[in-house]
């Protein structure tokens, strides 16, 4: 009988790039995954390793492996946080590493009582200053959300920060670490048991890296 095809969901893009040697030692070439400039596909078979790999925006990584569309998944805890998926996360990858942090200009001595906060993780910067009794305005916003504190849309933001560049560039410091980040193996619960020995050994590959 032929071994069932497990599907790995993979987020196209930064993560991608660092999780490739991680998916080198685990058996998966670099090229079966990153294919040739110009490969639209995206979905990867690997027959030799039954397994199929599909390529996603990291953000939508949790929701493939939730529905069960894919069994495991490489996502970042960022998301996970934001958006509370029940899933099995057996391994901590250790790449994609940044942290994510309140923000504000280099100049604001402090922050108004019920400050405005400029971030695309609203709920992860709703309860880190419910908890310190802050009732903050929390503004969605997609992207460069580092504008907010410059343009006076806010007077903080919660993001990711990787080297502090985008910060440093833009005349903006951190005030507090909320959480410290990296990418996750997820696994989808049902999934991880129904594959037995099979989702171990998975588990055992990324988490021996
Ligand atoms: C992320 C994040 C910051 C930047 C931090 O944005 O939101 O803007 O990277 O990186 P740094 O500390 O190394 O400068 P990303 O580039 O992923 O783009 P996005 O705003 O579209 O999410």
């Amino acid at each position: 009988m032929s071994e069932r095809v497990v599907t790995l969901a993979v987020p196209k893009g930064r993560v991608l790039k660092a999780l490739v040697p991680v998916l080198e030692r685990a058996g998966v070439s670099a090229s079966a995954i990153l294919g040739d400039e110009g490969d639209r596909r995206l979905v990867r078979e690997l027959p030799e390793l039954a397994m199929r790999v599909l390529l996603l925006k990291p953000d939508d990584v949790p929701t493939w492996v939730e529905y069960g569309a894919a069994d495991f998944g490489v996502c970042g805890r960022d998301v996970l946080l934001e958006r509370g998926y029940d899933l099995y996360q057996p391994v901590d990858l250790g790449i994609g590493r940044c942290q994510m942090v309140v923000a504000t200009e280099a100049s604001r001595a402090a922050l108004p009582d019920r400050p405005r906060v400029a971030t695309k993780y609203p709920r992860i910067a709703a309860a880190h200053f419910a908890k310190q009794g802050v009732q903050a305005e929390v503004i969605y916003v997609q992207g460069s959300v580092e504008l907010g504190p410059i343009t006076g849309l806010a007077d903080a933001i919660v993001d990711l920060v990787e080297t502090g560049e985008t910060l440093r560039q833009n005349d903006l410091v951190v005030r507090e670490v909320v959480h410290e980040i990296s990418s996750v193996l997820v696994a989808n619960r049902a999934a991880h048991k129904l594959l037995g020995a099979r989702a171990k050994e998975i588990v055992r590959l990324f988490g021996a890296l």
